[in-house]
């Protein structure tokens, strides 16, 4: 039956090259920690992408109850936790992912800057990867504030004060990002759309442009 729908779909649009091709895809020896085991710092780069895959998941639950205005946004975020069935697991894996998912993005880089696997023909993934990184931190900071409880507050007057510090441009940056002086009601609605369109939106072109370079130029060889 199964084989059935398959033949059909496949007659209409070809999918099998398309599936062969990352199936077949044979994982050079130095890779494989199989063979080395010291080749597990190879699957550093897969790990930070699985964890990116349950931020976004576990993020797109979050929104079904998080209400992104000053007035209800820490009892939404109070309720989910207390009330809703699994919502304690599903915020927890969000917010220990947070973390989790900059450390395991840090230890990919260290992978790549000690393997030498940033020069030619990878220097533009490279870029790519330095425009991941930033995007990646950008995402914990605009996420930090929305439970809009104290210490979220107060991270947030440190890291827009940090911006303001920047010469020339801080202020504007700082008034941009807060959406006026102070940090308010336009703050939080403007972290929000941030944090789950603007920022997870790059990432996906990012991320499809990391995969994209990794596929065309295969991974970097031995030492
Ligand atoms: C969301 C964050 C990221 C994800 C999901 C990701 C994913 C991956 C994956 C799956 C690979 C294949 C090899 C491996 O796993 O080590 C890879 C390779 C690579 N990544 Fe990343 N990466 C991320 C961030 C970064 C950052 C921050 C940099 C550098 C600043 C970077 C630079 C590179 C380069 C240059 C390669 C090619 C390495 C080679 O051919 O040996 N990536 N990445």
């Amino acid at each position: 039956m199964l084989q059935r729908v398959y033949d059909w779909i496949d007659e209409r649009l070809d999918i099998t090259p398309m599936w062969r091709d990352i199936a077949d895809h044979e994982v050079p020896e130095h890779v494989n920690p199989a063979h080395h085991f010291s080749a597990f710092v190879y699957c550093f780069g897969g790990l930070t992408f699985f964890i990116t895959v349950i931020q976004i998941l576990s993020g797109m639950f979050l929104t079904m109850y998080y209400v992104p205005d000053i007035v209800n946004a820490y009892e939404s975020v109070r309720y989910l936790q207390s009330e809703v069935a699994f919502g304690m697991i599903v915020r927890g894996m969000h917010h220990w992912g947070a973390s989790l998912v900059i450390v395991m993005m840090f230890l990919h880089t260290l992978r790549v800057f000690f393997t030498g696997a940033y020069k030619k023909p990878r220097e533009l993934n490279w870029v790519v990867g330095v425009l991941i990184f930033f995007t990646m931190l950008a995402l914990g900071f605009t996420g930090y504030l929305l439970p809009w409880d104290m210490k979220a507050y107060f991270a947030t007057v440190v890291g827009l004060e940090i911006a303001e510090a920047v010469p020339f441009v801080g202020e504007l940056a700082a008034t941009l990002l807060a959406g006026g002086e102070i940090i308010g009601a336009q703050t939080l609605t403007r972290f929000f759309a941030i944090h789950v369109f603007f920022l997870p939106g790059a990432l996906l072109g990012l991320m499809a442009a990391h995969f994209i370079m990794i596929r065309r130029q295969g991974i970097s060889g031995p030492l």
